[in-house]
Parts: C-alpha cells; sequence; structure tokens
C-alpha cells in the first residue's frame, strides 16, 4: 500500500470521524469489521489452497530466503510472509502455531513481531521449535512481543499509586479516561478484532518477561540469545512495551 493511499485513507477517516456522532462512527468501524470479516472468509480459501502453493513453488529455488510471521499491514522488504489470516501481501495462509508449509532449515532470518503472544502460551515450546525447524544453521529468530512484566509492574505501581509510568504508552482505544485497569486489559487481553468475536486471532493468549522469553528461545535450541533494540525493529514500532530477543540457530 503506497503512503497516497494511506495518507487519503486516513484524511476520509478523520473526515467522517469529524461529522459523524460517537455512534454513528462506532456503527461505522463496526460495519467496516464486518465488511472486512466477510471479504477475508471469501478470500482465506484462495489465499490458502491457490496462493500459498503457488507462492511456494515460485520461491522455493531462491538462495537466500527470509520470513516474516504475522506480519502488519505492509510487507518488510525482502521478507515472504506468513499469517493465519489472509491479506494481498501474504504469500503464505498458514497457522504458525502448528506445523508450517516449509522444508527444514528454508530462512536465513525469521522476525516475527507482536505474534507469539496469539498463540497459546502452553504451547510456545512447541511452536518455536517449529520455528527454529525452518531456520537454516547461523540463522537469526528475532521475537517482539508485549513486555508482560513491564505492564504488570505499571498497572501495580498506577494502582497502589506509586506512579503513573503506563502513561507514557500509546494504548487508549475503548478507554478516554486513561484509566490503569482499562489499559492493563487492553495490554494484557488485547481487544481481538475490536467487536468481541471470540476467536479472532488478535486475541493475546500469553505474557512474557524477558528471562522468561529467553528461557523459551534456549529452549527452543537457540544460542548467543541476547535482547534487541529498537534499531533491530523492522515494521512497527510497539514503543514504551515492546520487547525483542534474538536467538541464532547453531
Ligand atoms: C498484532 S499483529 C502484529 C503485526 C505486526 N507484525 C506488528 O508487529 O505490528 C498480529 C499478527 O499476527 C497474526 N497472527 C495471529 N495469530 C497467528 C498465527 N497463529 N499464525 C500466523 N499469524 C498469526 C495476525 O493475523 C496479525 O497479522
Amino acid at each position: 500500500m503506497s503512503f497516497g493511499v494511506v495518507g487519503a485513507k486516513k484524511s476520509i477517516s478523520q473526515f467522517l470521524r469529524s461529522r459523524l456522532s460517537e455512534r454513528s462512527w462506532s456503527a461505522l468501524e463496526r460495519s467496516v469489521i464486518r465488511a472486512r470479516r466477510f471479504a477475508k472468509i471469501v478470500a482465506h480459501p484462495y489465499g490458502r489452497f491457490v496462493k500459498t502453493p503457488i507462492k511456494l513453488h515460485q520461491n522455493g529455488s531462491k538462495v537466500v530466503r527470509m520470513l516474516e510471521i504475522g506480519p502488519g499491514p505492509q510487507r518488510i522488504e525482502g521478507y515472504e510472509t506468513v499469517n493465519v489470516v489472509w491479506a494481498r501481501h501474504v504469500d503464505y495462509v498458514a497457522d504458525a502455531s502448528r506445523k508450517l508449509p516449509f522444508r527444514d532449515a528454508t530462512f536465513r532470518s525469521i522476525y516475527a513481531s507482536h505474534v507469539l503472544e496469539h498463540t497459546a502460551w502452553y504451547r510456545h515450546e512447541e511452536v518455536l521449535k517449529e520455528w527454529v525447524r525452518i531456520l537454516a544453521p547461523g540463522g537469526n529468530l528475532d521475537v517482539w512481543v508485549p513486555n508482560g512484566l513491564k505492564i504488570a509492574k505499571s498497572f501495580v505501581a498506577a494502582e497502589s499509586g506509586e506512579n503513573t509510568d503506563f502513561l507514557e504508552d500509546a494504548w487508549w482505544k475503548f478507554n478516554p479516561d486513561k484509566d490503569p485497569c482499562v489499559w492493563a486489559n487492553g495490554r494484557v487481553f488485547s481487544y481481538g478484532d475490536g467487536t468481541g468475536r471470540v476467536g479472532d486471532p488478535n486475541w493475546h493468549l500469553a505474557l512474557f518477561s524477558e528471562r522468561y522469553l529467553v528461557h523459551l528461545l534456549q529452549r527452543a535450541g537457540l544460542e548467543q540469545i541476547h535482547r534487541l533494540s529498537d534499531e533491530h525493529v523492522l515494521g512497527h514500532n510497539h514503543g514504551w512495551i515492546n520487547l525483542g530477543v534474538r536467538g541464532v540457530r547453531p
């Protein structure tokens, strides 16, 4: 998507927002979400059963390959993409918490930003072992997640009147009063698709500390594990709560 299109979408949405009442705006937002969901229901089988095999064939002969798991709205240059839901820039429609449709040691680099928390916490060892299976020896796996420990500490600090550090975050959907408990709910559980639909892939199913994320990467067989800094963010930077760790496959 070009910046022009993004900009136009933004200004149309700003224009509508300024003209509509809060209630009409919410109704419009819900309709857009439903329309998108419907479009995805139609597009999903195409992505999974037509585009995915074609892309697997097309990319199969590439020498150097990099994969993004759970991409945002734009492709990171040079990366192939896998997502559980279809989108135009998604190459492979597959659930990254299950067996992936790639041969062992396929990718030189794997980038997964804010996707591991959408998979069940008690399956992470299995999930990460599968991601490491498709990583080439010497290749790196970068995992970014919300910093659960920071969220928990900030929640406790705000509720006990110690500080309001949580205000440094930028996560205020459904929270016009910036209530710390509503903030913590949004951060810990997320918003799904914003309509409360059970089963949406965007609910959070896990919480992490840096120690635990490092431990998971070790259990998955990675080495040289270290914390990442902002300069390693390739897509959207989740800012204050962002926690990134890299491991290398021996
Ligand atoms: C919060 S978004 C993160 C987008 C982007 N990577 C970023 O950092 O902003 C989570 C993405 O992961 C995808 N996702 C969730 N569960 C998944 C799964 N089991 N397998 C593959 N993708 C998944 C969602 O569809 C969504 O595109």
